[in-house]
């Protein structure tokens, strides 16, 4: 296969956030180490962690000048040396620096293929949106049917997907949106987080005793109304994104107010130190496809070049659900 030699990709030059973020071309094309793919982007997925990035707050992000995005869905185009399960011409989705590019290099470890008949942007958020929603659902939320969990964001990328399984996993979703995205939100409550007194709206609605579970997605000051609104002793809070900002909760604020079960999850770690965890959330997302549970993504597709407007949307908390930038 003959490759380009250089290709378009998006620039991130300093720690300034997205508003500096710029196009450029001529930029060579990677090639895959030993145990990499190369891939010809269809689609690249838009993060919050990508406007953390631009901003030098996500941990262990690249220091600028560096190519911007990380997830990406496209065709393979070379392998690294060492790779023996995966051929030129498969469809494959993942993560990888430098994803807001026509050609990207993923670790061939990382990805999933596309699901049959799936196109490369249907297939985005598969081991981002839905493997961290479900992740903070099931192995480290322990969700039972017939219980109340409260899912923050809930119109975004990740609170989509986390809404429509916890539905389907059987229990009763509080949901927190802006005023206008509620009509994306399919749960049985929909609060606004910044507007109304969130624990005690979630204590009401649950006849006094707080969300069974709690996928704490915002930060800042919401992340204390998380704790005050989870189950006292049995409540769990999956703390997973933090757009509001940092947040700390003390040992004497665990025993005396707020007694629940506190987890952090990063969906990199977990892939990394409990792969078999990770294989099983493939498996189970792989069953709710089949299920119809997992619909294919529909995402919202800019040109590649709308890059930095598309993240200083997503910063200002203005998107609703999976957002994607097309090379
Ligand atoms: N730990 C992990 O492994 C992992 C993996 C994937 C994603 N995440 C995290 O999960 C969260 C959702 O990610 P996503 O990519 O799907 O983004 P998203 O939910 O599509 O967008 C972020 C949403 O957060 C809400 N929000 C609340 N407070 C905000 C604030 N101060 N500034 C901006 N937005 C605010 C906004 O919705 P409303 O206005 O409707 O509240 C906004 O639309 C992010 O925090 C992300 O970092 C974590």
């Amino acid at each position: 296969m003959i490759l380009p030699t250089t290709m378009r990709a998006l620039l991130q030059p300093t720690w300034n956030g997205p508003a500096d973020m710029r196009p450029v071309t001529g930029v060579p094309v990677p090639a895959p180490g030993p145990h990499e793919v190369l891939i010809r982007v269809g689609a690249a997925g838009v993060n919050f962690a990508d406007v953390m990035r631009a901003h030098g707050t996500y941990h262990g992000g690249p220091r600028p000048p560096y190519l911007a995005g990380f997830e990406a869905a496209g065709e393979i185009v070379a392998v690294g040396a060492a790779v023996t399960d995966l051929a030129l011409g498969v469809h494959v989705v993942g993560t990888g620096d430098a994803a807001f590019a026509e050609y990207a290099v993923l670790p061939a470890a990382g990805v999933a293929p596309v699901p049959p008949g799936w196109t490369d942007e249907q297939a985005l958020g598969l081991v981002l949106n839905w493997a961290t929603a479900l992740a903070a659902l099931r192995p480290l939320g322990r969700l039972r049917a017939g219980e109340t969990v409260l899912v923050h964001a809930a119109a975004g990328g990740v609170g989509q997907a986390a809404v429509r399984m916890a539905r389907h996993y059987g229990a009763t979703v509080i949901a927190t949106a802006s005023a206008a995205k509620r009509d994306a939100v399919p749960a049985d409550h929909v609060l606004d987080h910044r507007t109304t007194d969130l624990a005690a709206d979630v204590r009401r609605l649950t006849g006094g005793a707080g969300a069974d579970l709690v996928l704490e997605a915002v930060g800042g000051t919401t992340f204390h109304a998380s704790l005050a609104a989870a189950r006292r002793v049995t409540g769990r809070v999956v703390v997973y994104g933090m757009p509001g900002g940092e947040a700390a909760v003390s040992n004497h604020e665990l025993i005396f107010t707020h007694p629940v079960h506190v987890t952090g999850l990063h969906i990199g770690a977990l892939a990394a130190h409990a792969p078999a965890t990770f294989a099983d959330l493939m498996t189970e997302l792989a069953a709710l496809r089949a299920a119809g549970v997992y619909p294919p993504g529909r995402p919202t597709v800019h040109p590649l070049a709308d890059g930095p407007a598309v993240l200083a949307d997503l910063a200002a908390g203005v998107t609703v659900g999976k957002l994607a930038l097309r090379p």
